[in-house]
C-alpha cells in the first residue's frame, strides 16, 4: 500500500497505479472499525485500484468539542487498510487539502440539507460537498462507496455527483450492525461501558416500530420519543420518518413501504445516529 500525505505524492501514486485501470474511492474520517471494512470489501471487489482517504475534516464539523473529541488513529487505520487490500492510503493533513489562499468550492443543495442532520448541524453538508467534491476532483474516482447510516448524506452525495457531473457512480452500502443492533459507528468508542451496554435499545426501538406501519407516521413518532424517554440515559434529538428520496419528513400519512425513520440519541456528549426502512 502506498500512504500519500500531499496532493502531489497522491497524483503519483494514482499514475503508477491507474493505467487505464478502474479506481474505488471509499472516503472516511478514520477510527476504522467493521463498519468501513464492509465497504473496503466491496469496493476491493469491484475495482482494480482501491483508494481510502482518511481525512477528519474541520469544516463539516459545527461543534468544536465534537471536532476536538473525534478519535485519531493513524497506525491502527494504516494497518487495517492494509489488511483490507488498500492500493492507496490518502491522508492529507489539514493545509495540504485546504491550502491557503486556495478558495474551497462550495455546492448548495436545497431541501435535502434543509432537514434533519441538515437542520441541526449548520453547514455539516456545506463541509461535506466540500471535502467529497475535492477528493472527486483529486481522484477521479469511478466508482466511491458511503455507508446507509448516514443516509441523509449518501442522498446528498448523490446530488454532488450529478451537480458535478463527475461521472462517479456512489455506491450506497448497507448499515454494518454489531451482534448486538447497534450500528457500528467511530463513536461507539467514546461510549462510557454502561452506556455502550444500553445503547442497542436504539435499534430495537426502531426495530418494535416497523410493527407499527397500521398507525400515521406522527403517531409512530411519538411512540418512538416514549419507548427513547425511558432510558434515562439516553437524550433523543429527533425521530423523523421521511421520504427516502427528498428526505421531506412525513406526519399524517401511515409510513409507506421504503420510508426511512431518521434517529438521533444523545448518551452523554456520544451523539448516535441510525435509521429502518419501513
Ligand atoms: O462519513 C464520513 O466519514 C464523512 O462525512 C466523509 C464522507 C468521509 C466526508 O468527510
Amino acid at each position: 500500500m502506498i500512504v500519500c500525505k500531499t496532493r502531489k505524492e497522491l497524483q503519483e501514486a494514482l499514475t503508477r497505479c491507474r493505467q487505464g485501470k478502474s479506481v474505488g474511492l471509499v472516503p472516511t474520517m478514520g477510527a476504522l472499525h467493521d463498519g468501513h471494512a464492509s465497504l473496503f470489501a466491496r469496493a476491493r471487489a469491484e475495482n482494480d485500484v482501491f483508494v481510502a482517504s482518511v481525512f477528519v475534516n474541520p469544516i463539516q464539523f459545527n461543534n468544536p468539542d465534537d471536532l476536538k473529541n473525534y478519535p485519531r488513529q493513524f497506525e491502527a487505520d494504516r494497518n487495517l487498510l492494509e489488511q483490507n487490500g488498500c492500493d492507496i492510503m490518502f491522508a492529507p493533513e489539514t493545509e495540504e487539502m485546504y491550502p491557503a489562499g486556495e478558495p474551497v468550492r462550495t455546492y448548495a443543495f436545497g431541501p435535502l440539507e434543509n432537514v434533519m442532520e441538515g437542520a441541526r448541524r449548520p453547514g455539516h453538508f456545506a463541509g461535506v460537498g466540500a471535502v467529497v467534491g475535492l477528493l472527486f476532483q483529486l481522484i477521479a474516482p469511478d466508482r466511491a462507496y458511503f455507508g446507509e447510516k448516514d443516509f441523509q448524506q449518501v442522498a446528498v452525495i448523490k446530488e454532488l455527483a450529478r451537480q458535478m457531473d463527475s461521472g462517479v457512480e456512489i455506491v450506497s452500502c448497507p448499515i454494518k450492525r454489531g451482534d448486538d443492533g447497534l450500528a457500528l459507528s467511530s463513536r461507539n468508542a467514546l461510549l462510557t461501558p454502561e452506556n455502550r451496554a444500553k445503547a442497542p435499545a436504539i435499534y430495537a426501538t426502531l426495530k418494535k416500530s416497523l410493527a407499527m406501519a397500521h398507525r400515521t407516521c406522527g403517531e409512530v413518532k411519538d411512540w418512538v420519543k416514549s419507548q427513547i424517554a425511558v432510558f434515562p440515559e439516553m437524550e433523543l434529538e429527533y425521530f423523523e420518518i421521511a421520504d427516502p428520496d427528498s428526505l421531506q419528513p412525513l406526519d399524517d400519512t401511515l409510513p409507506a413501504a421504503g420510508n426511512v425513520g431518521f434517529i438521533v440519541v444523545w448518551m452523554g456528549k456520544v451523539r448516535l445516529i441510525d435509521n429502518i426502512r419501513y
